[in-house]
């Protein structure tokens, strides 16, 4: 944990600059995620799979006497500000809400939140699926707990942060983006049952085994606040409901084929069955991996899972499917859509040496040339530490 990214000393530089020469009381660091296997399984209760990546966004923090927020962001090159007593659902417009939104979950918490000066830089896309939101909602909350002293465990900065993206940014996601951006541990992927919010940390080192996971930024445009997250997740509720479950976690791939039977809407029994078998597929990967199986193993279920997004939930597009196509064609063990869909990122289970990655990344990028897609960008994931506060040596 000693390692200092990149954006954390240019958030600081930038606190610098934005706020008249003010030093800031402390930096933060949350990392972005991707998700390996468990896809619109959060919100039904059930089980993903995350890991928090190397990439994410930096916070240079210092609290206020006031209630008042102010937000610099090096990527947005803005400045805008907020009087957290003026926030609430619908109040506060784009980029500003992630920020403000924490504060305000933060006080509907109880705890006596005061205003910050903040400047935030980061080094994960936006708008890819690697959540730079929930990153950079993670480095404020973590912030403020420890600048207010307010002592609230993760699992509750999670669901603060959650909070701020259902409630003031209006994107009714679930909690894995949140859970993983705080709990990730460095070569580990994160096993988490949404309902009890257990975690389990499986290691995952994919270099003892000659692999590697690549990540394959569609660069399809991708948003999540627009109506078709919100309309699988309906979708999902009308399911749970007809089968007369809490939430359909409560279906076991046992009983789906009698569940299904129950159903008499064509697109429900599809969407169903997607979040029943990727239940079912998750604990197979964590099965396969705790058991100290060549990991090489789980890139069926990896596939199986794409095609279940694919042709069951209906989340992907044309470019991640030729993504995954082509990663697959040149060798790959597993490829699959990672995150909300439309859009986002794919991953690929590869060969780690130099060739093998370079063959799957211009397999890939050919396949785009000739299907007339904007280049895909690439790289690969390094399983990395959850958020902290950064240490710095003082100014010299
Ligand atoms: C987005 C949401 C998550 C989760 C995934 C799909 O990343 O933020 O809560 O639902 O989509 O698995």
């Amino acid at each position: 944990m000693t390692d200092v990214p990149t954006p954390v000393s240019r958030a600081r530089a930038a606190f610098r600059k934005a706020f008249a020469g003010a030093e800031p009381d402390g930096c933060w660091w949350a990392p972005g995620r991707v998700n390996l296997i468990g896809e619109h399984t959060d919100y039904n209760d059930g089980f993903v799979l995350p890991l928090a990546l190397a990439q994410g966004v930096a916070a240079a923090v210092r609290v206020r006497a006031d209630d008042v927020l102010r937000v610099h962001s090096r990527q947005e090159d803005s400045t805008r500000a907020v009087r957290l007593a003026d926030v609430g659902p619908g109040t506060v417009e784009g980029w500003l809400g992630y920020v403000a939104g924490v504060g305000w979950a933060l006080a509907q918490r109880g705890v006596d939140v005061r205003g910050l000066d903040v400047a935030v830089d980061g080094n994960i896309p936006i708008g890819a699926g690697l959540s730079s939101s929930a990153a950079l909602e993670c480095a404020v909350a973590l912030a403020w707990n420890d600048l207010g002293g307010f002592g609230l465990d993760r699992n509750a900065l999670a669901a603060a942060a959650r909070r701020a993206e259902n409630d003031i940014v209006g994107a009714p996601t679930g909690v894995m983006d949140q859970m993983a951006s705080l709990h990730g541990r460095a070569g580990s992927l994160m096993f988490l049952d949404t309902r009890s919010l257990g975690i389990d940390q499986v290691p995952f080192d994919l270099a003892a085994h000659g692999l590697a996971l690549l990540v394959i930024d569609s660069r399809a445009p991708h948003a999540l606040v627009d109506g078709e997250y919100a309309e699988r997740r309906a979708s999902c509720t009308r399911g749970a409901e007809a089968l007369g479950v809490t939430a359909l976690r409560d279906v076991g791939v046992a009983e789906l084929d009698d569940a299904l039977a129950r159903l008499s809407d064509d697109t429900l029994r599809r969407r169903v069955r997607h979040v029943v078998t990727e239940n079912e597929r998750v604990l197979e990967v964590v099965r396969l991996l705790s058991s100290g199986a060549d990991p090489r193993e789980i890139g069926p279920l990896m596939t199986r899972s794409h095609a279940s997004m694919r042709y069951d939930f209906e989340i992907t597009v044309p470019q991640v499917d030729t993504a995954a196509e082509a990663a697959l064609t040149a060798g790959a063990y597993g490829a699959r859509m990672t995150g909300g869909g439309f859009g986002g990122c794919v991953l690929a289970l590869v060969d780690a040496d130099a060739d093998a990655v370079t063959n799957t990344e211009e397999a890939v990028a050919r396949a785009y040339a000739d299907a007339g897609f904007r280049p895909p960008t690439q790289f690969v994931a390094a399983a990395s530490d959850g958020a902290r506060r950064v240490t710095m040596r003082p100014r010299g």
